[in-house]
């Protein structure tokens, strides 16, 4: 037993030793901190059990450490302390009790309670109100001077009280705060990465800690990082009896300080918020790992003094872990109904917050590329809220060579046929409409809760059906009859009944149901109702697909001759061939209100030299495609890459069969008859900006009901428009356009068909 317990505590010594040198020397962690956290815990927990045991230089010992070369050292003006962790209720309440045992007076505690940012801990000293000095925490005792870089960001105050009607500030200020970046500007910044074909960084606190330790300030600059801060070191001149007290302080000298910090009235109080932080952790634009709870009184926090390297009157309440690394076992291709190809990771089952993960997403080949991750990899693997876990990238330290890259399959997994990569897209699809993954992957979602709906289509009957050949497409569930049903397995005379009565219920769901279920990528329910608000059948939505594509086909060929000389290698011609090949996202709606439309098009291509009948002819051309994609394009929402989808849709042979066949069985294919309550904006057009007292869509139906039309933007053909709160550009445009600007008032005082005094 004891021979265990030994062994134990000095292979975790061994490997904690390890882990602090891949992570504070080589910058290069092979497990996460939380990992990290875990096993630090077990050696602390045993070393403390069996304290004879604990060897000399024990990890625990020691105070990590993030001090680099480059920088010159500043001293703290008090240690700089690190937080014991929490990981329950539990732990919470010895921590309490322990602290009760500790203080002198039987006195009741309050707690301060605030996230607890996942960042790197920065320690600024203000002299007489001026930023004088940043330091990274470094060993807690001595840090690196980091004040030119830290400069550089815009949520640090260089001067305080920021609003200097505020009064003097304290002679001497120095203040604790993290460094971060937001989900956003990660996000923003690895598309960058990544569009300069760069690696993305895995991890933002460590890409934090780089873009601080730049030698170049500018360097730092141009990377969006936010501090918050959220404590007071040390002050000359200031008085403060509590963390609350200091909180607000920070906060009036203009700090940026966390908002939703709570003082509780007791541990009670603060336990029952923790579970609706740990919700809301995944729509908090900063990645949070647990919450800070402190002693709210001063004195009493420092009667409680420090044990090793932590303030007994704080504590980190940690959140389960959300990321955790594990190996990547291989690989499983999927299909989707739009062809979409989708590989996910299998894994080795990894526990991650609760659950075992042993499925993950890898988003696309190209992310797979970008990352370069490889089967046998090491990952790290994110599982947050309700997202599908997902890897987020290699632990490249962890590599020993005989990890192999991945790439995309060349042909489709279900039918063999040759996988395409259209241009401009991350994804490889299956171009085949009848692969056998698509069909079926197109029929479940044409039959489930939101799209058609019909009860008792599973996909085990769904599979049963195209294996009997009873079904091919969407269509032919409507062509079903009871006789072949009967004689499928399982399938007796009431089963059947019940199926044939949903599919015939099914043909008269309303129009924007029976859009939704077409599949159509990015045509979800909003998009669907968008569509039937503003064409009124199925055949008003294909004669308007088939104009737009007899139009584009047109502009191909006006332009082909110009596309097949232009060079290729300059960058500014290959950007000017991009927009003159897909016109309907790129140019398309950049003119759709454009009066001078010759003008703009020859300021565009310019820097082509085109001859100015060429130039015009182009305009001619486009023209056409403008006006035929204006129902589309005009619709505020849709956007034209969506556009361009509908587009797709409506024109594909196959998918126009199967309207058909749809159609000839009775499958509702027309909108409802809009209610009419009168005629008073009968010729109206009116734009609708700004915040209403009511939904927009609640005031165009208004609109609509009383004979008038809403469009999305601003032409010389709009009547009026209506501006609420905040509005945006569109007024300026009305305003430019000579379009009367009117209230919500307004509105409702002409459909009761009061004159309008406009005043000007
Ligand atoms: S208070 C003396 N509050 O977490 C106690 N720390 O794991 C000072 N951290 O080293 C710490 N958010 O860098 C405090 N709201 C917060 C925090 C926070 C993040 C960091 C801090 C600390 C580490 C401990």
């Amino acid at each position: 037993m004891s021979q265990d317990i030994q062994e134990r505590i000095s292979e975790l010594s061994a490997e904690l030793h390890q882990h602090n040198y891949q992570y504070h020397v080589l910058n290069e962690p092979l497990i996460t901190d939380s990992e990290y956290d875990r096993l630090f815990a077990e050696l602390s927990e045993l070393e403390a059990e069996y304290p004879a045991f604990a060897l000399p230089g024990s990890p625990t010992q020691r105070v990590g450490s993030d001090l680099a070369r480059d920088f010159a050292k500043v001293r703290h003006p008090a240690s700089i302390l690190s937080l014991a962790n929490a990981f329950d209720e539990t732990d919470l309440r010895n921590w309490e009790e322990r602290n009760a045992r500790i203080l002198s007076a039987d006195s009741e505690l309050q707690y301060v309670l605030q996230p607890k940012l996942d960042g790197l801990a920065i320690v600024i000293t203000y002299e007489n109100g001026v930023l004088a000095r940043a330091a990274t925490r470094g060993n807690g005792e001595v840090g690196d001077d980091v004040t030119a870089n830290v400069k550089t960001i815009r949520s640090v105050p260089l001067r305080i009280p920021v609003n200097p009607a505020l009064g003097a500030p304290p002679a001497r200020l120095v203040v604790r705060g993290e460094i971060l970046f937001h989900k956003d500007a990660f996000r923003e910044l690895n598309r960058e990465q990544l569009a300069q074909g760069a690696p993305a960084y895995i991890n933002a606190r460590n890409t934090a800690s780089g873009s601080l330790k730049q030698k170049d300030s500018r360097e730092t600059a141009k990377r969006k990082l936010t501090a918050y801060v959220y404590a007071i070191v040390d002050s000359d001149g200031l008085n403060l009896g509590s963390e609350w007290e200091s909180l607000r302080f920070l906060r009036e000298m203009g700090f940026n300080v966390i908002s939703g910090a709570a003082l509780c009235q007791d541990m009670d109080d603060a336990a029952k918020r923790l579970p609706a932080w740990e919700t809301k952790r995944d729509d908090l634009p900063f990645e949070i790992d647990g919450m800070v709870l402190k002693v709210d009184s001063l004195p009493a926090a420092r009667e409680l003094g420090v044990v090793g390297k932590d303030p007994r009157g704080a504590i980190a309440y940690k959140f389960p872990a959300e990321e955790a690394t594990t190996r990547l076992l291989g690989l499983t291709i999927g299909v989707g109904r739009t062809g979409r190809v989708t590989p996910t990771a299998q894994l080795e089952p990894v526990f991650i917050g609760g659950v075992t993960v042993s499925n993950a997403s890898l988003h696309n080949y190209e992310q797979v590329a970008a990352l370069d991750i490889r089967l046998g990899d090491r990952v790290v693997v994110k599982r947050s809220g309700d997202v599908i876990p997902y890897v987020i990238g290699p632990v490249i330290g962890a590599r020993c060579g005989s990890e192999t890259a991945i790439l995309p399959p060349e042909t489709c997994p279900f039918c063999d046929t040759t996988l395409i990569q259209p241009e401009g897209a991350v994804d490889w699809f299956c171009p085949n409409p009848n692969c056998s993954e698509r069909v079926m992957r197109t029929l479940e979602f044409f039959v489930s809760r939101g799209a058609m709906d019909i009860e008792g289509m599973g996909p085990q009957t769904i599979s049963a059906l195209i294996d009997e050949s009873l079904i091919e497409d969407e269509a032919d569930i409507f062509y079903l009859n009871a006789e072949p049903l009967l004689a499928l397995e399982g399938f007796a005379e009431k089963k059947v009944e019940n199926l044939l009565a949903s599919i015939e219920r099914a043909k008269s769901r309303p129009f924007e149901q029976v859009l939704t279920s077409l599949g159509i990528d990015g045509v979800g329910a909003t998009v669907a109702g968008l569509l039937t608000d503003n064409f009124s059948s199925m055949q008003d939505l294909l004669d308007t697909a088939r104009r737009i594509r007899a139009a584009d086909l047109s502009f191909a060929h006006t332009v082909e001759p110009l596309l097949a000389d232009l060079p290729t290698e300059d960058a500014d011609s290959k950007k000017l061939a991009l927009r003159l090949r897909h016109p309907l996202t790129e140019l398309v709606p950049r003119y759709l209100d454009a009066d001078d439309l010759n003008d703009r098009l020859a300021r565009l291509f310019k820097p082509l030299g085109l001859a100015p009948d060429f130039l015009h002819e182009i305009a001619v051309s486009l023209q056409p495609l403008i006006a035929a994609s204006r129902p589309l394009q005009a619709i505020d929402g849709l956007g034209p890459v969506l556009v361009e989808n509908i587009v797709a849709w409506f024109t594909d042979a196959h998918n126009q069969k199967v309207l058909a066949k749809m159609q000839a069985t009775g499958v509702n294919m027309r909108a409802e008859e809009k209610e009419v309550a009168g005629s008073a904006l009968a010729n109206l057009t009116f734009v609708l900006t700004g915040s209403m007292s009511v939904p927009r869509g609640e005031l165009k139906s208004l609109v609509e009901a009383n004979g008038g039309k809403v469009t999305g933007s601003v032409s010389k053909k709009t009547s009026y428009v209506v501006a609420g709160d905040s509005p945006g550009s569109k007024v300026d445009k009305a305003v430019s356009n000579g379009v009367p600007v009117i209230s919500e008032a307004d509105l409702r005082a002409l459909i009761a068909s009061q004159p309008i005094a406009t005043g000007g």
